[in-house]
């Protein structure tokens, strides 16, 4: 029998600082998550500079968490894993150090781990058996919108990708437009559970026949200006004359219900054209914030069900981003004793 192979897993890519302690890459033994919400709002989205600063002092208590929740000493891990790429590049590099340091002093292997790939594997944490592979795999998060599919033993290629914003980034634009905190996506959800989703008739990007990428900015500007007017003016003198204030919680709710109809209804209708154009798919792997939204949710299982495939939909502390997820896409790696040099580097960005 090989070893379990417990892991730690470190992520920093964005602004939430996480390490986790993953055996065998599903047994979550512990899940550490400090969050940076409270210092970005005011700025309505993420600083880097501010994030950065921030993961340098959440790393070493965050780490320490992990093991002790986790009954683990340093000692007993086999590897380190980490999110290197993608990412804003300095916040990256926090956790890339740390899993450096930590790698080289304990003598173990160190593995770097696409971020969005691992986002693709937290449906499968703490899981038996093996996972429903090939699959066609859907991230939707704050920085990321795309289709992959994933062969064995874990290979994501991306057929499809947001041109514009991300749906996460669309949600927080929108809830700032409404006059919720950022980041507003949550809010959002909620709001629009008081209001009909046939209020106002936003439009859903095609992208032309068979396109499996997204676009969420024209969806974006049609609820700004269904808000607060269209712009009056032209060029740089151009304004909008409305507020959010100037309607009703009745009447936010509708906005919020409408715009989260249309785009969910983008994001499910190209998965199910990536799965018509899959048929060996056995699979539907989620992943990313968005996959928490609790109208994405149950459409997703209808798409599955429909097109009969088995989906893996995270639970919810595994939708936003998490080291656990980082731990457990590395064991398909440390199981073929595939690691990186102890000379690993970030890269605020992938091909894929
Ligand atoms: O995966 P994630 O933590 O970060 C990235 O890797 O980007 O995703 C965060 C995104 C944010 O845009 C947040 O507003 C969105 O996920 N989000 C939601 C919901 N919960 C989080 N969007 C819609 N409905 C939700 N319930
Ligand atoms: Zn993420």
């Amino acid at each position: 029998m090989p070893p379990p192979g417990v892991i730690l897993g470190i992520e920093s890519s964005c602004d939430e600082t996480a390490a986790a302690v993953v055996s065998g890459g599903k047994d979550v033994l512990s899940n550490a998550i400090a969050t940076q919400h409270a210092l970005h709002e005011r700025y309505d989205g993420v600083v880097p500079e501010i994030a950065s600063r921030a993961h340098l002092e959440h790393m070493t208590p965050v780490v320490r968490e992990a093991l002790s929740t986790a009954g683990t000493t340093l000692e007993e891990l086999d590897a380190i894993a980490v999110g290197n790429q993608p990412g804003l590049i300095g916040s990256l590099l926090v956790g890339v150090s740390t899993a450096k340091a930590l790698a080289w002093s304990l003598g173990i292997p160190i593995i770097g781990v696409n971020h969005i790939h691992a986002h693709l594997y937290s449906g499968l944490l703490g899981e038996d058996g093996d996972a429903p592979l090939p699959a066609v795999g859907l991230v939707v998060s704050g920085g990321h919108t795309s289709l992959y599919t994933i062969d064995h033993p874990f290979t994501a290629t991306c057929i499809g990708r947001t041109r514009d914003d991300a749906a996460g980034e669309a949600f927080d634009k929108v809830a700032t437009i409404l006059g919720l905190p950022w980041p507003g996506g949550p809010l959002l959800d909620q709001l629009a559970q008081a209001g009909r989703a046939d209020a106002h008739a936003f439009p859903i990007a095609d992208l032309g026949e068979g396109s499996l990428d997204f676009s969420f900015s024209g969806l974006k500007t049609a609820v700004l200006y269904a808000v607060r007017g269209h712009p009056v003016g032209r060029g740089s003198d151009a304004f909008l004359q409305g507020t959010h204030g100037d309607w009703s919680e009745t009447e936010k709710a509708d906005f919020a219900a409408s715009f989260q109809h249309a785009a969910i209804s983008a994001i499910v209708r190209k998965v199910e054209v990536a799965l018509e154009r899959h048929p060996d798919a056995q699979g539907l792997l989620i992943g990313g914030g968005v996959c928490a939204n609790s109208r994405l949710r149950p459409a997703l299982e209808e798409t599955a069900d429909r097109c009969g495939v088995e989906l893996r939909l995270p639970p919810q502390a595994y939708c936003l981003d998490n080291a656990a997820m980082i731990a457990g896409l590395a064991h398909v790696r440390y199981a073929t004793g595939s690691f990186d040099e102890y000379s690993i580097t970030a890269s605020a960005r992938v091909e894929a």
